[in-house]
């Protein structure tokens, strides 16, 4: 399916470093309508990201047609404790080329972002970048199964 019509449900989470911007993204995403599940929406000083990362995780495993969003501080801890997961491929969006090819090649189910090292209007664009994109199969879809398969 293409652009935003792959998706159903967004499902996001957060800790302490990105709390501000994960309300900042959750505010875009009800703008166009769209149906979210804010799983911190209240917040405490700490929020302990591994958690967060997993329970948004299995949301994303057990939902089809969800698409996850995780913000931390600089996003490398909710990258990481989101892909240890088999089936969640998060990615780190850095830039608008990689939100571009995180869908067209990589198609990630997680996108991830650092409250502390990215400006919110960077973050909305790349999302609105990914989500106007469209998986392109074929040997990405076969890669992308490799990274599921025992090893
Ligand atoms: C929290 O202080 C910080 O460690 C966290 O938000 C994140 O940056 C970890 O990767």
């Amino acid at each position: 399916m293409k652009g935003y019509d792959a998706y159903r449900h967004f499902v996001l989470g957060c800790d302490h470093g990105a709390f501000t911007l994960k309300e900042k993204i959750k505010e875009y995403l009800l703008s166009r309508g769209l149906e979210v599940e804010d799983t911190v929406p209240v917040y405490t000083n700490p929020i302990a990201y591994v958690s967060v990362a997993r329970n948004a995780c299995r949301r994303v495993l057990d939902l089809p047609g969800t698409l996850g969003i995780l913000t931390c501080g600089t996003g490398a801890g909710m990258s990481i404790a989101a892909n240890r997961l088999i089936g969640i491929h998060a990615s780190l969006l850095y830039d608008d080329f990689t939100a571009e090819y995180s869908r067209r090649h990589t198609n990630a189910n997680v996108l991830v972002f650092g409250g502390r090292t990215m400006a919110p209007e960077d973050v909305i664009r790349r999302i609105d970048i990914f989500l106007s994109n469209e998986f392109e199969g074929g040997k990405y879809a076969l890669r992308n199964r490799e990274m599921d398969e025992p090893y």
